[in-house]
C-alpha cells in the first residue's frame, strides 16, 4: 500500500457535538496523521465550490445550508491507503447503513447531518486538499 493524503472534514454537526477529540482519536489509532488541520466557518461560495459536483442533485442547496450552519473541522490525513481507510472508518453515507463502530454509526443523525466528509479517491484527495491548504501548510511527518 502507498503513503497517500486525503482530505477529511468534521461537519457542523460533529463540530456541535463536540466531538473534535474523539474523531481524531479514531483516525490516529488507525494509523493516520493529521498532517494540515484549521477550524473554519465556511462562506456559501466556498461550500458550493467544495460540492460543485453535486450541483445538480437534488440535495444540493440543503448540503450547502447545512455545511455553512456553523464552523467545520478540515484537515489533511497521511498514511498507508488514506483515502480508503479514513472512508472505512467513516462508514456509509446513510448512517443507518453505516456499520457498527463507525464514525457515522456513532456520530451522526442522518443522511444529510452525517458528521464527516473524506475524499473518494486520491485524485479528488489532491484537489480537495489543494482547495483549502496551500502546499507549504501541509507538513510532512
Ligand atoms: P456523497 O458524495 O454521495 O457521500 P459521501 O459524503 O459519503 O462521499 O454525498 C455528499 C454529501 O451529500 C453527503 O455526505 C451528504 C449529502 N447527501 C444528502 O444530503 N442526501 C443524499 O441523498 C446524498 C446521497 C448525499
Amino acid at each position: 500500500m502507498a503513503l497517500e493524503r486525503t482530505l477529511s472534514i468534521i461537519k457542523p454537526d460533529a463540530v456541535a457535538k463536540n466531538v473534535i477529540g474523539e474523531i481524531y482519536s479514531r483516525f490516529e489509532k488507525a494509523g493516520l496523521k493529521v498532517v494540515a488541520a484549521k477550524m473554519k466557518h465556511l462562506s456559501k461560495a466556498e461550500a458550493e465550490g467544495f460540492y460543485a459536483v453535486h450541483r445538480e442533485r437534488p440535495f444540493f442547496n440543503a448540503l450547502v445550508e447545512f455545511m455553512i450552519s456553523g464552523p467545520v473541522m478540515v484537515q489533511a490525513l497521511e498514511g498507508e491507503g488514506a483515502v480508503l481507510k479514513n472512508r472505512e472508518l467513516m462508514g456509509a453515507t446513510n448512517p443507518k447503513e453505516a456499520a457498527a463502530g463507525t464514525i457515522r454509526a456513532d456520530f451522526a443523525d442522518s443522511i444529510d447531518a452525517n458528521a464527516v466528509h473524506g475524499s473518494d479517491s486520491l485524485e479528488n484527495a489532491a484537489i480537495e486538499i489543494a482547495y483549502f491548504f496551500p502546499a507549504t501548510d501541509v507538513y510532512t511527518r
